[in-house]
């Protein structure tokens, strides 16, 4: 482990005893703890061998749950491939947000989960609503399997369906109308991509990354298209990045939408915006406006 962890530091990775610790234990079948009664374990031949092809894909700045395959999102695990976003967990405020806007989460809801990549957003917030149906729509096939199979692994699959569609031509066809509506768009400025941090860079699929010359392409075509579709009550929570806020309210509100709310991820940078159709008072709850003044 002392080895593997001298490598990362030398590739330059962040936390580079935390992720040796991590791919070693977890490559061994156990928890981040497993070593800590045996330091001394002989490895077999076999053991050796995985340990040191995840070494070099981690010093070559592959990140762990790429090369594990696995990532926790809200407490669930979700499986992962090469199409599929690696999902953040600054994510989880979308998730928190749109809870927290609903009034009854026993009813039964009908979500859009826009640019669905592994799931996480779509699947997070149906295993938290226990009557709510949804749909995510990628561009990627090879995301939508993923995504299929994370909602089978969790149980979800009788009330989540994944298509193959792009939010370009609008989104009105025979599916009618959502109550929520949710997206983590590509939202970095594609002149920005090749100085990420290479674990982003190199690894997360261009399509989820690239939102144009300023960042905003995605969400000058996504949000008209769900303003068509969204329920008279309904509510919108879409991720964005850093400084977008105001564009992309602007764009909220040329769309005929009223931005309700700006949350923050747990680094205090707005991460997420809500956004209804109808008047405030007609929100898709009566304890909204509670909520909202209670910050
Ligand atoms: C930033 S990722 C988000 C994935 C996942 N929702 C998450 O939060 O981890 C954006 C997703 O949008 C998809 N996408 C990009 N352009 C699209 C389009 N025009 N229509 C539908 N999906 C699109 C990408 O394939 C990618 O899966």
């Amino acid at each position: 482990m002392a080895e593997a962890s001298r490598r990362f530091a030398a590739a330059g990775v962040e936390e580079p005893r935390r992720d040796a610790r991590l791919l070693v234990c977890r490559l061994l079948g156990g928890g981040p703890e497993l070593l800590l009664g045996h330091p001394d374990r002989v490895l077999d031949a076999t053991e050796a061998a995985r340990i040191e092809t995840a070494v070099v894909r981690r010093a070559a700045r592959e990140p762990v749950s790429r090369i594990l395959g696995q990532r926790e999102f809200w407490s669930l695990s979700f499986t992962l491939n090469s199409e599929t976003l690696d999902p953040r967990p600054d994510s989880e405020t979308l998730v928190e947000a749109v809870l927290a806007a609903l009034a009854d989460r026993k009813a039964p809801l009908r979500l859009l989960d826009l640019g669905s990549g592994s799931g996480c957003l779509l699947l997070a917030l149906l295993s938290e609503l226990p009557q709510a149906s949804g749909v995510g729509i990628d561009i990627s096939a090879a995301a939508l399997l993923i995504a299929e199979e994370n909602a089978r692994q969790l149980n979800l699959q009788d009330r989540a369906v994944f298509r193959e569609r792009s939010w370009d031509g609008g989104l009105v066809g025979d599916d009618g109308f959502w109550d929520v509506i949710v997206s983590n768009p590509p939202y970095i400025a594609t002149a920005e991509i090749a100085g990420l941090a290479p674990e982003v860079a190199g690894y997360d699929p261009p399509a989820a990354l690239d939102g144009g010359p300023d960042g905003l392409a995605a969400y000058r075509r996504l949000i008209p298209a769900a303003a068509a579709v969204l329920a008279p009550e309904g509510l919108v929570a879409l991720e964005i990045g850093h400084g977008q806020a105001e564009a992309v309210e602007g764009l909220l509100k040329a769309a005929g939408l009223l931005p309700q709310r700006r949350a923050a991820d747990l680094s205090g940078n707005e991460r997420c915006l809500l956004a209804a159709k109808s008047l405030p008072e007609a929100r898709i709850g009566p304890d909204f406006a509670a909520k909202e003044s209670r910050g």
